[in-house]
């Protein structure tokens, strides 16, 4: 345990972050309190139905400025401002495609201009220029409601804005900071702005407002009636202050340069809000089946017999896996795109072993290049101009795993292409058709150098100085991972890509986890709340390293780490190089039946894993969600973060305090709301708190009442052989005795979907019958074979004894002992199109 302590210590000493007093720019606009004075210049004003051009006047520093306000029809009013005579760099990379602009009511007076677009309305004020957002005739938000807004000439490219959110009581949002869900108050409170600056933190340290691996600057204003947010699309280093007051939230945005770019998500409520914000940077894609299950990684299997082997533990101790992952040791000398030989003699036949098991493989490729002639990526891409550039033209080099290396500037086209083509059939040697990729490093980490990565002054495509693009430099990575993989297969599997740096968008081309954590508790607790903030601000797809990368976990803390990340939406092991292996099958019999049971959870809830990612990219609503978005009336969610709501039927509170033997559950809602243990009889109403004994084996987890979960329960060994398998449908009526539900098939892996090659059911259970129909009538998924097993309703059955189909087959129905449910079993009906139960 004394080793422990000091190697966490020792990994915290060795690096020290810039806070906003050590950067120049932020301690003068945010330490030093300037106010600016800029006001609306009528004489350049002009405005068409969709949009308003002016010009915003610094009299101190007597320069102009543009300002352009337009809406689209979400109701999100976008602002921008910028420097004429030096545009500022701009993101539109993070958005998902043009935007479609909506027509607006314009009516001007003498000292402002009103813009409306359906319930929403947006004041702007001339001198001081400032604008109030009002939806439902209700203010919202004011900007430059303190006159913080700067920006200013060639010299100090720094820019700022100040936001109110009046009536707010809340504040979610601008991952990645290793923080509750609830952002602290920064100002005044004493603390230091929330920084975003892409960095690679090992073991970070919990609670603070430190920056980590990813930036995603969206933040919302939120109360129990409503909901409003900011998004600053900004790829510079930018801090973020939060003020909480008895009875609003403000909140400033500075960044080190680029524009001032804005969209104002004008709920009215957390879900709008927050689809607001997809609307504008889109949803992820619906990934392919396998991505939802269980991942095994190590840094790093080192040789292809030690990757073998693995699976065949796995297999041979019946834990479920879907993926192997391999880290940097499988290549040659860390020179990315080359295999290491002597360990991996035959990567092919290791590849045919892994898929001839229903696995995939994961490869990771990092974005620094190994300086070394002779190595034909490293001297195409030097040839040709592809690397990021010092002031003086010359290739950036710097440390990083394969010693001195050059990264890829990705903003480059060419260079992207280029790279993306590196993943081609033909290009990347030995990889067969199983394989998918990892980018990690790309905040970008460089070794021995302040700050742990490239400095602010080396160059990007067009001369753009890192400062400008460092938040998005992973991003970008990803976008050209992504196309390489698309056209790698044809276009004909939907790509799958794990990213450690992100940005605004990066739902679109990869997954994201947490980074380098900590075998603590208070790093699995931490990713729950990492990964809530990240669903909200667009990236579902996140998860964290299970058992903690670094340090040695203990056989307690492993335990509740699988049973808790089976319910994060990516679910991965993985641990650094020099911590004891740890794969399941190297614990006592009594460990690993807890770890089959918490990964045969995982297995059990893909189909609704699907369904909910397949809804995501349909509708926009994140897949995990906090208590206070499906609740948002009830004021006991708000701060609440250590259980959340996977859809709007699945509550999940893992046990994540050491030696727990009860957990303090709140049970969201109002008192008609019921809850079903998913381990026993008990159920709970809304709006309660309830202490409930736990156990070494408990996951506390509960269904909502009202919901209907279809559950795949048939033990395999991945998910591959699990197609055909036939559902379990589990029906829990809510306080009227009804519920419903949505099931998502279709081939697991094509992007045949977008061609109405799925089937989309609704399931509905009212007055005693089941009705499961497609919602979708169009769309025909001709193989998806949809076999149920069994069906459970837990409702007030007393007296039904039979089941009758609509073929007229009758079945028996049996009940569990206590009569909290009725079963259907022994049933192999396949369902195409229609199917009615009526239980009588
Ligand atoms: C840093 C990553 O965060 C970690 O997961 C990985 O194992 C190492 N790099 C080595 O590639």
């Amino acid at each position: 345990m004394k080793q422990l302590i000091i190697l966490f210590i020792v990994i915290h000493a060795v690096y020290t972050w810039n806070t906003c007093s050590d950067e120049s720019f932020c301690d003068r606009i945010r330490n030093q309190g300037i106010v600016s004075s800029l006001s609306l210049d009528t004489s350049f004003l002009s405005y068409n139905n969709y949009d308003v051009q002016a010009v915003l006047y610094n009299s101190d520093a007597d320069k102009s400025f543009t300002l352009s306000i337009s809406a689209t029809d979400a109701e999100i009013f976008r602002i921008r401002i910028d420097d004429p005579l030096n545009p500022r760099h701009s993101v539109p990379e993070a958005l998902d495609g043009e935007l479609e602009l909506a027509a607006l009511t314009i009516t001007e007076e003498v000292d402002r201009l009103s813009l409306a677009v359906g319930e929403s309305l947006a004041v702007v004020e001339f001198s001081p220029f400032k604008i109030t957002v009002y939806k439902n005739n209700e203010i919202i938000l004011i900007i430059n409601d303190r006159n913080k807004l700067t920006i200013n000439s060639e010299d100090d490219v720094a820019v700022a804005l100040d936001f109110t959110f009046p009536g707010a009581t809340t504040a979610y949002g601008i991952p990645e900071h290793a923080e509750g869900l609830s952002l602290q108050s920064t100002e005044p409170g004493g603390l230091d702005p929330y920084r975003m600056f892409n960095a690679d933190y090992p073991a970070y340290a919990i609670g603070t407002q430190e920056a980590l691996y990813g930036a995603v600057p969206v933040l919302y204003g939120h109360s129990t009636t409503r909901t409003a947010g900011v998004f600053w699309l900004n790829s510079a280093q930018t801090f973020v202050d939060v003020t909480k007051q008895a009875d609003q939230v403000q909140s400033l945005f500075v960044s080190e340069g680029g524009v001032i770019d804005v969209f104002v998500l004008t709920g009215p409520t957390f879900e709008s809000a927050a689809k607001q914000y997809i609307s504008l940077t889109g949803p992820a894609p619906l990934p392919q089946y396998f991505a939802l299950g269980h991942h095994q990684s190590r840094w790093s299997y080192l040789t292809q017999d030690e990757a073998e082997e693995v699976i065949r533990e796995f297999d041979n101790h019946d834990f479920p896996l879907d993926v192997i992952w391999l880290d940097i040791d499988y290549t040659d000398a860390f020179k990315y795109f080359t295999w290491n030989y002597t360990a991996f003699p035959d990567p092919v036949g290791m590849q045919e072993y892994i898929n001839s098991t229903g696995r995939k493989l994961v490869l990771i490729i990092d974005p620094h290049y190994k300086v070394e002639d002779g190595y034909t990526v490293y001297e195409t891409l030097r040839d040709n101009n592809y690397f990021v550039k010092n002031p003086d033209g010359s290739d950036y080099q710097a440390e990083c795993w394969p010693g001195l290396s050059s990264w890829i500037d990705y903003t480059n086209p060419e260079a992207a292409a280029y790279y993306s083509s590196l993943f081609g059939m033909d290009s990347f040697a030995n990889v067969t058709d199983i394989v998918y990729i990892w980018n990690d490093m790309n905040e970008p980490a460089v070794f021995d150098v302040d700050e742990k990565t490239m400095p602010k002054d080396v160059l990007h495509y067009g001369n753009v100085p890192h400062r400008d693009v460092h938040n998005m430099y992973g991003f970008t990575q990803t976008m050209a991972t992504y196309s390489g993989l698309l056209a790698r297969y044809d276009n004909t599997k939907r790509p799958f890509i794990l990213t450690r740096a992100h940005f605004a968008g990066t739902q679109r081309y990869s997954a994201v986890w947490t980074g380098d954590n900590y075998a603590s508790w208070e790093h699995l607790r931490i990713s729950f709340a990492i990964c809530l903030t990240q669903a909200i601000a667009g990236i579902s797809f996140c998860g964290a390293d299970v058992g903690g990368f670094t340090g040695e976990v203990t056989d307690e803390l492993f335990q509740r780490w699988y049973q808790a990340g089976a319910w994060l939406p990516f679910y991965r092991a993985h641990s650094e190089e020099t911590t004891e292996r740890r794969e399941p099958y190297l614990y006592s019999e009594e460990m690993q039946t807890r770890f089959r049971n918490a990964i045969r959870q995982r297995y059990y809830h893909l189909p609704l894993w699907y369904t909910l990612f397949y809804e995501h990219e349909r509708y926009g609503d994140p897949v995990i969600r906090p208590l206070s978005y499906v609740f948002p009336s009830d004021p006991n969610t708000l701060d609440i973060d250590n259980e959340w709501l996977i859809g709007n039927a699945v509550l999940v509170h893992p046990v994540a305090i050491e030696g727990a033997s009860e957990v303090d559950i709140y049970f969201p809602g109002d008192s008609n709301e019921l809850w079903y243990s998913i381990d026993n009889d008990e159920r709970y109403t809304g709006n309660e708190y309830v202490t409930i004994p736990v156990t070494m084996d408990s996951v506390p987890v509960f269904y909502r009442g009202g919901s209907i979960i279809a559950r795949k329960e048939t033990h395999r060994s991945s998910s591959a052989y699990m197609r055909s398998d036939p559902y379990t449908i589990y029906v829990f009526v809510d306080a009227t005795g009804e519920a419903s539900g949505t099931l998502y098939i279709d081939d697991y892996e094509s992007f045949e979907y977008r061609n109405n090659v799925y089937n989309y059911y609704g399931l509905k259970y009212a007055d005693g019958a089941l009705n499961i129909s497609k919602l979708d009538v169009a769309a025909d998924y001709s193989e998806g074979s949809f076999t149920i097993a069994e069906i459970v309703v837990y409702a007030q059955n007393e007296g039904v004894s039979r089941a009758v189909f609509d073929d007229s087959s009758i079945y028996p129905v049996s009940y569990s002992v206590s009569k909290t449910y009725l079963k259907v079993s022994d049933l192999n009906v396949a369902v195409r199109d229609l199917l009615d139960i009526t239980f009588e």
